[in-house]
């Protein structure tokens, strides 16, 4: 407590005779411009033309997860630029950033760096010049949008009043590079973390985002039937593991119709089904795989334990065996993205005084999943929705399609979305914890 009032005090004289965060900051006035003033900030040519060359540079040289050594080495590149301190290598090659007081408060803003193994087909200027590797989910637009809030901040650093994280993740596209960030240590002190990420579905300068489970968790699973094999015209001397399959796949979806309520959102999908090469043959084994997701860890666990009950079980029937693989070391599970209820109506504000309360949307879940989800299991987080959307581009393909395209004119608005929910965190809760002593607040 006197620690922080020291500090409070010690900020308020810091303070510059024009600092942008404005000298009434610590009045709902002056907090409630702070985003508008980031915004025009970040809608500057000059920094709106870096991120777009930034993101430009990215999206030639697509790296995959863990191997974002390019990426990463620019974004360094950037940091030493500005003079912002990072740690390096953080889960191979992550880059954990800081900017501010080096003292508590501490909030984290995040991106993600790595790209998909897909062909790009769109035909522009700036294609990916890796053939088989595209950024089809907007990575490269993220980690620009991040190095832009960076640049703001780092320019009004003398103006924050706890320290900035940043956080350059590798590896969202099912390589846990989150969970690893975490693993890594370098977050323990960190009070609240935002994410954000591009949508082709919500226009451009809009955000959509709710409060609670907003992603889903998820798993995957391989199962191989075994029989025994032998003519298709003499079943009665084999053990037919296609029909146990058939089976298997029907009973799997009972799962969800029969066992789950109807008003919690499970879904069980088998996407991979192979045996048998011949009309003729019955074959030895048959192999099928898939992905379970529910918005709750425990509904989650629930459904993998259910998965390999049913698989087994059914196999058993037609006097086959089964075995179920849930490659818990390749992908572990992934838990559900559950926003922060407080941090969901701090974003509503910070948002709605950038944009207008009219372009801050709710958002249905999605069964969709996304790592920011760990950092959420370890500190308050919160995650959104930023709009591309722009009747001037025309149609816009959703992420991990080979026609992805990226709005640019949505890179302002994340880079300011990012700085003012960092800033604004940072002063509010200084506020929080000074306010309650009524002397500080005669002195303020
Ligand atoms: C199933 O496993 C049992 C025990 O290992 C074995 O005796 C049996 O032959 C197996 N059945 C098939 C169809 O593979
Ligand atoms: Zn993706
Ligand atoms: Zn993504």
């Amino acid at each position: 407590m006197e620690f922080m009032r020291v500090s409070v005090l010690l900020v308020l004289s810091l303070l510059s005779p024009t600092p942008i965060l404005s000298d009434s900051c610590f009045s709902s006035n002056g907090l409630s411009e702070i985003p508008k003033k980031l915004l025009t900030l970040a809608q500057k040519p000059e920094l709106f033309d870096w991120m777009v060359g930034i993101r430009r540079k990215i999206h030639e040289n697509p790296e995959l997860g863990y191997e974002e050594f390019e990426t990463s080495k620019m974004i360094r590149a950037e940091l030493d630029k500005m003079g912002i301190a990072y740690k390096y290598p953080i889960a191979v090659t992550g880059v954990v950033g800081s900017i501010g007081t080096g003292k508590p408060p501490l909030v984290a803003i995040r991106a993600d760096m790595d790209a998909l193994a897909m062909q790009e087909m769109v035909e522009w200027e700036h294609k990916s010049k890796i053939p088989g590797k595209m950024h089809s989910c907007g990575h490269d637009a993220h980690v620009a949008m991040l190095l832009g809030a960076a640049k703001i901040l780092k320019e009004h650093e003398k103006d924050l009043q706890g320290t900035i994280v940043l956080v350059f993740q590798p590896a969202e596209e099912g390589g846990c590079g989150a969970k690893k960030i975490l693993d890594a240590g370098v977050l323990e002190n960190v009070n609240a973390i935002f994410g954000l990420h591009v949508a082709n579905h919500i226009p451009l300068a809009e955000v959509a985002s709710r409060s609670g489970p907003f992603f889903a968790g998820s798993g995957f699973f391989e199962a191989t039937i075994s029989g025994k094999g032998g003519h298709a015209a003499l079943p009665h001397h084999a053990v037919d593991p296609i029909l146990a399959a058939s089976n298997v796949v029907s009973s799997l979806q009972h799962i969800v119709s029969r066992e789950v309520d109807p008003l919690d959102s499970q879904v069980v999908t088998v996407g991979k089904v192979q045996g048998g090469e011949a009309f003729n043959v019955i074959p030895d084994s048959v192999t099928i795989g898939g992905t379970f997701r529910a918005f709750s860890m425990e509904s989650v666990l629930q459904l993998k334990q259910r998965i390999e009950e049913v698989i087994i079980g059914q196999a058993t029937v037609q006097r086959c065996n089964a075995t179920v693989n849930f490659f818990e070391d390749e992908k572990p599970l992934s838990p559900p993205l559950v926003n922060h209820e407080e941090l969901h109506a701090y974003f509503q504000n910070v948002a709605g005084d950038m944009l207008g309360a009219h372009k801050v949307k709710d958002h249905p879940p999605i069964m969709g999943g996304e790592d920011f989800a760990y950092y959420q299991e370890a500190i308050p987080g919160f995650f959104f929705f930023l709009g591309m959307k722009d009747e001037r581009l025309g149609y816009m393909d959703s992420p991990h399609s080979p026609y992805f395209r990226i709005n640019e004119d949505a890179l302002p608005y994340g880079a300011a979305l990012h700085a003012s929910l960092a800033v604004r965190y940072l002063i509010e809760t200084q506020q929080e914890v000074a306010l309650p002593k009524q002397e500080i607040r005669d002195e303020l």
